[in-house]
């Protein structure tokens, strides 16, 4: 990558057409009221939507850092995103456009998607699904993936997504945490012209996890596959039962019951399920989105992201619905069959805010102007960046050929655990590339020291939030320990988000990146734990260490250090197999670049692997303070 960011580069404003039809123009005043009375500004947003019972508090602190919003108060995500837009000229507007990757396409209006929702909530009850159930869903990006979720939220249960690009191990530890009964798959997804075979890792995910009793699977490439009978279902085949009526209740919830559980990498090998609640996500979620997206009721909306990660949960499905606008998803990849498939479709749709990941602009930057430039991309109107520090370079290019200088990047800084937007500029705000700049409203964010200290102006120290939010993570599933040391062990009274940060002397925030044993490839989170465990699953392997590396297109890459058991041969033919079996295990995101078998590797007396100092040998760095290294 480029350079690192300059924090005195020149701002980048806005049009004056932009500013004069945001809703929101002056971000100090709002930003200001809304720290000094957040319960009020929470409040009010949550009096836009609708509430079968009103709470009784906003914001309840007494078990801190448990935090409850919305206490007392009885909704469904569902009543927001879908059943009050039937009421209204909604109705008939599109909820859902749809292209899959060879060129097939659907829509849904906001009626058609309740039909579908309903009658899959439907089917779910008459498999015996119940309110407080978690079902896991495994599925390529087509709408039946979205019903899945929605027909879910629906009827009281969670939904447990694990993203289609995942692989065995992934989905059976998901699986086994959330004991789900029920599993929601396809014969197989289309990605770069061939099939990704999801039944056939669901089916040794399920020989691995007994726990699912029904699977249902929809047919999306129509190769043949095994069916179990008496576990496996097509969803073309419930769907057309009698019990799948187009009516059905949305069931009311507590503002803090769970809306779904979604799995995310931490410091060990087990992933993380956190949790969010139908209250306070769906008040902060439709918020964030309503400033940063500046929806207008004509907008047609594309985030690249998969449902599968929170960035699709939060602004495919969820916040797009809640707000009644219409939301574009593909299934395919950007490239396929030519670098200019994503810009085809902004043309064939009209599409007017995009928002995807520094990896996928670097992807296709280096594709050249041309595959753009010989599309009409006027439709646009603002564009949005997340998972990553977006490298200046890249902004550069995203900002002129894409957005011919008229679109402002927001560039969101968020988490899995965040539920939503934290840090991101509103379309008015001055820019400067590679910065989220300033924290949204009703959110205090700062940089600290290892005491807690607020570090001057253009020092790096740690990313914390110093008062709660309603989209934050309740918990981890089954592991509050686990919640209260991670997010708010350090300080006590600050989330730390894991992340270090600069903050500039205009007061923007630039993040660095992780501090944690978390690597960030292509954007998606993995844990440096899960790739030594998927290696050490290798009958050659003793032990292992995996480290992320700065990579020009991926951001980070997954190197690994390896050491094999006694007379096994070192070659190039196992360095493959190894790389291959991660892929197999976890999924082809985790596949390393690079193993270097290794007769030893750095570790504390306390027998910890310094992957720090692993990280500083490769990189030919300063290896650091090595008073610890036991070697
Ligand atoms: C981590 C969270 C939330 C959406 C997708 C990622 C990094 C995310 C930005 C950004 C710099 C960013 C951070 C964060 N990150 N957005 N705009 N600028 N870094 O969610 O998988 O939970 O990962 O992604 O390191 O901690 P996630």
């Amino acid at each position: 990558m480029d350079s690192s960011p300059n924090q005195d580069a020149e701002f980048f404003y806005p049009s004056q057409q932009i500013v004069d039809n945001a809703i929101i123009q002056d971000y100090e005043a709002l930003y200001k009221q809304s720290v000094d009375d957040p319960q009020a500004f929470w409040a009010a947003r949550a009096n836009e939507l609708e509430w079968a019972k009103k709470w009784d508090k906003v914001l309840d602190d007494s078990k801190a850092p448990f935090y409850k919003w919305f206490t007392g108060g009885v909704t469904n995500i569902i009543t927001n995103a879908i059943d009050r837009h039937l009421k209204t000229a909604h109705k008939n507007k599109l909820a859902l456009i749809w292209e899959g990757e060879p060129g097939d396409s659907r829509t849904f209006s906001y009626f058609a998607l309740n039909r579908e929702v309903s009658k899959f909530a439907n089917v779910l009850k008459s498999l015996g699904v119940r309110k407080g159930d978690i079902v896991t869903i495994y599925m390529p990006r087509i709408p039946e993936m979205v019903f899945a979720m929605l027909a879910c939220a629906k009827i009281g249960a969670g939904h447990s997504v694990v993203y289609g690009g995942f692989s065995v191990e992934a989905l059976a530890a998901r699986i086994e945490d959330a004991q789900s009964k029920v599993l929601i798959t396809a014969d197989g997804g289309w990605m770069r012209g061939k099939i990704v075979n999801l039944k056939e890792i669901a089916d040794e995910a399920m020989s691995r996890q007994p726990t699912i009793e029904s699977c249902i699977v929809v047919k999306r490439t129509g190769q043949s596959i095994y069916m179990e009978a008496g576990r496996d279902y097509w969803y073309h085949d419930l769907i057309s039962l009698p019990i799948a009526s187009p009516n059905c209740p949305t069931e009311p919830m507590d503002a803090e019951d769970m809306l779904f559980i979604l799995y995310t990498s931490g410091t060990t090998g087990r992933p993380k399920g956190i949790i969010h609640t139908h209250g306070g996500y769906m008040v902060y979620t439709y918020t964030t989105f309503k400033y940063v997206f500046d929806i207008k009721e004509e907008d047609r909306y594309w985030c690249a992201a998969d449902p599968g990660w929170i960035t699709g949960h939060s602004y495919i499905v969820y916040a797009p619905l809640i707000n009644g606008a219409t939301s574009f998803m593909y299934e395919g990849a950007p490239n396929h069959p030519y670098p200019n498939r994503w810009w085809q479709m902004v043309e064939k749709y009209g599409i007017s805010i995009l928002y995807t990941s520094p990896t996928a602009i670097r992807g296709l930057m280096r594709f050249g102007n041309a595959w753009a430039n010989r599309h009409d991309l006027s439709s646009l109107r603002l564009l949005g960046s997340v998972g990553e520090p977006i490298n200046p370079e890249a902004w550069r290019w995203y900002y002129t050929v894409i957005g011919k200088e008229r679109c402002p990047i927001m560039d969101t800084w968020w988490q899995t655990e965040t539920g939503g937007f934290m840090i991101s500029p509103l379309p008015v705000t001055p820019l400067k590339p590679g910065s989220a700049t300033k924290p949204l409203f009703g959110i205090i964010a700062d940089v600290v020291n290892e005491e807690g200290h607020p570090v001057a102006a253009g020092e790096e120290g740690y990313l914390v939030i110093k008062a709660p939010w309603p989209g934050m993570l309740r918990t981890i599933y089954k592991d509050p320990e686990r919640y209260q040391t991670q997010y708010w062990g350090k300080y006590g009274n600050m989330y730390q988000a894991g992340d270090s940060a600069r903050k500039d002397k205009d007061g923007y925030i630039w993040v660095i990146g992780r501090i944690d044993d978390v690597i960030k490839v292509s954007g998606y989170r993995l844990g440096t734990a899960e790739v030594e465990s998927a290696l050490v699953s290798h009958p050659s392997v003793a032990e292992a260490a995996a480290i992320g590396l700065p990579h020009e297109l991926k951001g980070n890459a997954i190197y690994c250090y390896v050491i094999l058991k006694a007379g096994v041969d070192k070659n190039d033919k196992l360095a493959e197999e190894l790389r291959q079996h991660v892929g197999h295990e976890i999924g082809p995101i985790a596949r390393p670049e690079h193993i270097t078998f290794v007769d030893s590797l750095p570790k504390t007396r306390s027998g910890k692997i310094m992957r720090r100092v692993l990280k500083a040998r490769a990189q030919g760095l300063p290896e650091g303070d090595l008073s610890t290294l036991e070697e």
